[in-house]
């Protein structure tokens, strides 16, 4: 199971329900790794996609503690036992942790890879990532070329995870 978020340099990753920035090239990125697989997200971050609707072309799993939620056809799990059900007969390089601030917290540990896209703006954030660089079994395996979209400067950096336990 591999993390994808953007944050900020101070780790951060959303305001008032809302993404802090929208760079073209890592929602394409975004779309690309994950179409054909599995996103795992919290119930406030489907709300914050387009008609609070499942995304497309993909499972969509929703962690929510409400025994009546439902989302379309997504899945709809309610704490991290029936997630390891959910997940068990997939493969792990397929399913994406997606956010937000609460289910990466919560999946981290079980994430063998983290995908940041670190974006170099000063948006104030709510929302945040742990920040990996003081986790000692996250290491740095891949730092991509800063590049820049619209003025706004960022880079994809593949963290891995030393020590995953297994969800
Ligand atoms: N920058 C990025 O890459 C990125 C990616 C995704 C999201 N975000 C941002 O993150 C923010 C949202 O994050 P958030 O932390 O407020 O919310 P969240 O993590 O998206 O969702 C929290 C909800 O998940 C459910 N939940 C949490 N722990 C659970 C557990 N152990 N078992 C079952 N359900 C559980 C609860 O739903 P119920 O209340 O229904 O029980 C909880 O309210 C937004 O600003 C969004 O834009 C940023």
């Amino acid at each position: 199971m591999k993390a994808i978020v953007n944050v900020t340099p101070q780790w951060g990753i959303g305001s008032e329900g809302r993404l802090l920035v929208r760079i073209h090239a890592d929602m394409r990125r975004f779309r690309m790794l994950t179409s054909h697989n599995t996103i795992i997200i919290g119930r406030k971050t489907l709300g914050t996609f387009p008609n609070g609707a499942p995304l497309p072309n993909r499972d969509n799993i929703i962690l929510t503690r409400d025994p009546m939620f439902t989302a379309g056809n997504a899945l709809v799990c309610h704490d991290l036992s029936e997630l390891s059900r959910a997940v068990s007969d997939r493969d792990p390089d397929t399913v994406y942790v997606c956010g937000g601030e609460q289910i990466y917290r919560l999946l981290l540990p079980y994430c063998d890879s983290a995908l940041v896209t670190l974006t170099y703006t000063d948006a104030e954030a709510d929302r945040f990532f742990p920040n990996l660089n003081l986790m000692p079994n996250w290491i740095i395996t891949d730092a991509g070329e800063k590049q820049v979209e619209e003025e706004t400067a960022f880079r994809f950096l593949t963290y891995t995870n030393t020590e995953p336990t297994r969800l």
